[in-house]
């Protein structure tokens, strides 16, 4: 208590505001009252009595002179729920009597396990605050760390915790941040699914016990990702208070929502202790990932337009072209031939399709896997990355430069992190992937995982990725990584630090990324892992898009892109038209509902384009200069899911509207029309009432009688109603709407 108050004495005092960005950052000295405002969020925690750092507050905005009092330690319930857990702290110790989940847990080198967390001192910064915390007796020191931003209000958490000793601690769990929300009844929002079915929206009542959302397989994973929403009471789509976060880390991560017996709700994220144990020797330091959180009056869909805005602004990484920008452009639209070619690629196959792509207006050319080493099928080549000279005898130059001449970018498939058994390269280093000596090497698709920690193989895959980048003109890499860990050993360190290859194999990652990104700086990174398996904020640093799905079926995407949307930016959502009938599940479609369906997100072309009909090629080319001429409302705009595709619905719409809402972009799809059933009226969204908008489509016919110009408020009281002949199997529409002068 005493040091607790010499720590408030020494710390910086001064209350720093930025009105002028709608953010500011304060320290109330007399009631040791912390307060982060930012967008139409205010977020409060204080220094208890005890010297705890206790959560206040976090919901909407409040005004600038209201204040807070000290923070007063919750009292013991009964014996069996003591103060220490009752409390919701910011960042708790395991140690005292907390039962809840903790935020840190350390074993001391002499077998102690108690760790209790007081405040230090605490530094303001006009965007945010670091505090310091440290153990009530032994020198380890956790400094939190506080961002807030000033358009969405989005809290950025994570902590450093460092050990100042003389001897080594292991630390075995270690949370970026913990989130208490008032008490109250909670539905819980995550995303799960499999590969060839992510994102699947899953929602569930929050009753009493802990949730646990996470992934143990060394990456994100398609199973569950990073981000939660919990809604109060009667929040849906439009209305009502919703608390989100997402979690940026693309190894083995948990995300624990526990609703404890009184019925306080705490949401507390970061490294998975799952088989976790991270040596700090004395001196040593170690960065949690951060975790986000924002908060939202405006239910489901305002959280996800507030990511959308974060992500565009805050989180995704420029190239040389875009620094200046307040975001980066829209994606380039891509032709991709994976499902066209597989990995028969040769020089004249591909100079053939690009040809095609070139007609339609496409703007980059990719070529997928089976372009290096003995790469004929799936069981050889990941690690001999030289180009194949039977399929290239003279190099990629001759390809990429006809790819530039028809006015196309070009890009390539890489999968660094992988090594077939059969390749050159494991034939050289077979210790250079993860394993336990003398064990069984599990393979999946007949590869094994190189173990980025170790610092000769990230030198290795930087090197040969430099290489590649500088001796070829290649503007893109999409990034795969198609297999999660087993046995994930490393000898090279000793027994007790083995497991650190669960941070230090990210942590290279990211800084092969990062490097990349440095040395080629008109590099552009797609970030895929056998579709959407490692898709988090956390990569999303340093790549600009991603492959959300395997799983290219027009259908099955649109309920896979609603999902994606809750947490994650259409600009990302990158989406392919295919070939009919689909591979996955055969199911025959037009090409215009295929090309729609791609149009939601960053869109891309995947199909034989060799085999197309002059229709067919027509019919893409007129829909890929339409979306061209809309896209940055498409993808970067404030997204409202009209009509939402789960749950078996018949039909779906989406719509997009830009920020200063002179233009909006309306999608709506039919699975199955039944007689008398017809399209509902589409109530618009987010136009500005008084302008007028003329509609015009993209696709398809509006209800004869429809006016060809009406008031924001028209289109959003009365609705947009779709031809009679809009009905069928599988049908799809779109529409523009640019404000007009009066
Ligand atoms: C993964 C990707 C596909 C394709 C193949 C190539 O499955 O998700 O898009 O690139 O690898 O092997």
């Amino acid at each position: 208590m005493v040091k607790a108050l010499c720590g408030i004495i020494l710390a910086t005092m001064t209350a720093i505001s930025a009105a002028a960005q709608s953010r500011s950052v304060t320290f109330d000295q007399g009631q040791q009252v912390f307060r982060l405002d930012g967008g139409n969020m205010t977020y409060a925690f204080g220094v208890n009595a005890r010297g705890e750092l206790e959560q206040m507050y976090w919901g909407g905005r409040l005004a600038a002179g209201d204040t807070f009092s000290r923070p007063v330690a919750e009292r013991e319930w009964v014996s069996f729920d003591d103060s220490y857990t009752n409390t919701p702290q910011e960042y708790a110790g395991w140690g005292a009597g907390l039962f809840v989940e903790p935020a840190l847990k350390i074993t001391f080198a002499d077998g102690n396990r108690d760790l209790v967390l007081h405040y230090e001192s605490h530094t303001i910064r006009t965007d945010g605050v670091e505090v310091v915390l440290k153990d009530i007796e032994r020198p380890v020191y956790v400094t939190l760390h506080y961002t807030v931003d000033a358009a969405t209000g989005i809290l950025a958490r994570s902590a450093t915790i460092e050990n100042r000793g003389n001897e080594p601690v292991t630390v075995e769990q270690a949370a970026a941040a913990a989130w208490r929300l008032p008490p109250a009844h909670y539905m819980l929002n995550y995303l799960t699914g499999r590969w060839a079915g992510e994102w699947n929206l899953t929602q569930e009542t929050l009753d009493a016990g802990a949730r646990v959302i996470e992934s143990r397989r060394g990456s994100t994973g398609h199973q569950a990702n990073p981000w939660f929403a919990l809604q109060q009471g009667n929040t849906d789509e439009d209305h009502g208070e919703v608390w989100f976060g997402a979690l940026a880390w693309s190894g083995s991560w948990r995300i624990t929502v526990e609703r404890d017996q009184l019925d306080a709700v705490r949401v507390t994220g970061g490294f998975n202790p799952f088989d976790f144990g991270y040596v700090l020797h004395p001196g040593e330091k170690l960065e949690t990932p951060v975790f986000y959180g924002g908060y939202s009056n405006q239910g489901l869909g305002g959280a996800s337009r507030l990511m959308h805005k974060f992500e565009l602004t805050r989180i995704l990484p420029h190239t040389a072209a875009t620094e200046q920008l307040p975001m980066p452009k829209p994606r380039p639209v891509i032709y991709n031939s994976w499902e066209a070619t597989e990995m028969n690629v040769n020089e004249a196959g591909q100079m053939a399709l690009a040809e095609k792509a070139a007609a339609l207006g496409v703007d980059r050319f990719v070529m997928d896997d089976g372009w290096f080493g003995q790469r004929n099928t799936d069981h050889a080549g990941l690690g001999d990355w030289y180009v194949n000279p039977e399929k290239f005898p003279h190099g990629l130059k001759p390809l990429i430069d006809k790819v530039h001449s028809l006015g196309m970018s070009f890009g390539l498939w890489v999968e660094p992190e992988m090594v077939n058994p059969d390749s050159d390269l494991y034939r050289k280093h077979p210790d250079w992937v993860l394993n336990f000596p003398g064990r069984p090497r599990t393979e999946q698709r007949n590869q094994l995982v190189l173990n980025l920690a170790r610092p000769d193989v990230r030198d290795y895959v930087l090197g040969f990725l430099d290489k590649l980048l500088t001796e070829n003109d290649i503007a893109f890499l999409k990034w795969d990584y198609n297999r999660n860990w087993s046995e994930p050993g490393w000898d090279q360190m000793p027994a007790n630090e083995q497991k650190a290859v669960y941070v230090d194999f990210t942590r290279n990652l990211y800084a092969i990324l990062a490097e990349l990104r440095q040395r080629h700086p008109n590099l552009e990174i797609e970030s895929c892992s056998g579709g959407g398996g490692r898709v988090d904020l956390g990569i999303l640093r340093y790549t600009d898009e991603v492959w959300p799905s395997d799983n290219t079926d027009p259908f099955d995407r649109l309920s896979q892109q609603d999902g994606f949307t809750y947490a994650y930016t259409p600009q990302i959502m990158m989406a392919w038209a295919t070939d009919s009938p689909h591979w996955l599940n055969n199911r025959s479609t037009s090409l215009t509902y295929r090309m729609l369906s791609a149009m939601q997100g960053s869109l891309g072309i995947g199909a034989n384009i060799a085999k197309w009909s002059d229709e067919e090629t027509a019919t893409a080319k007129r829909l890929i200069a339409a979306y061209h001429q809309v896209q940055s409302t498409i993808v970067q705009g404030d997204l409202y899911r009209l009509i939402s595709p789960r749950n078996g619905s018949e039909f779906s719409a989406t719509q997009t509207v830009n920020s200063d809402k002179s233009q909006s972009v309306v999608f709506a799809f039919i699975h199955s029309t039944q007689q008398g059933r017809g399209f509902p009226i589409l109530k618009l969204k987010g136009l500005d009432p008084a302008r007028r908008y003329a509609v015009s489509p993209i696709e398809g016919k509006l209800r004869s009688g429809s006016p060809a110009a009406a008031s924001g408020a028209w289109w959003m009281n009365h609705g947009m109603e779709m031809d009679e002949d809009f009905r069928g199997d599988f049908k799809a529409a779109a529409f523009r709407l640019d404000a007009v002068q009066q």
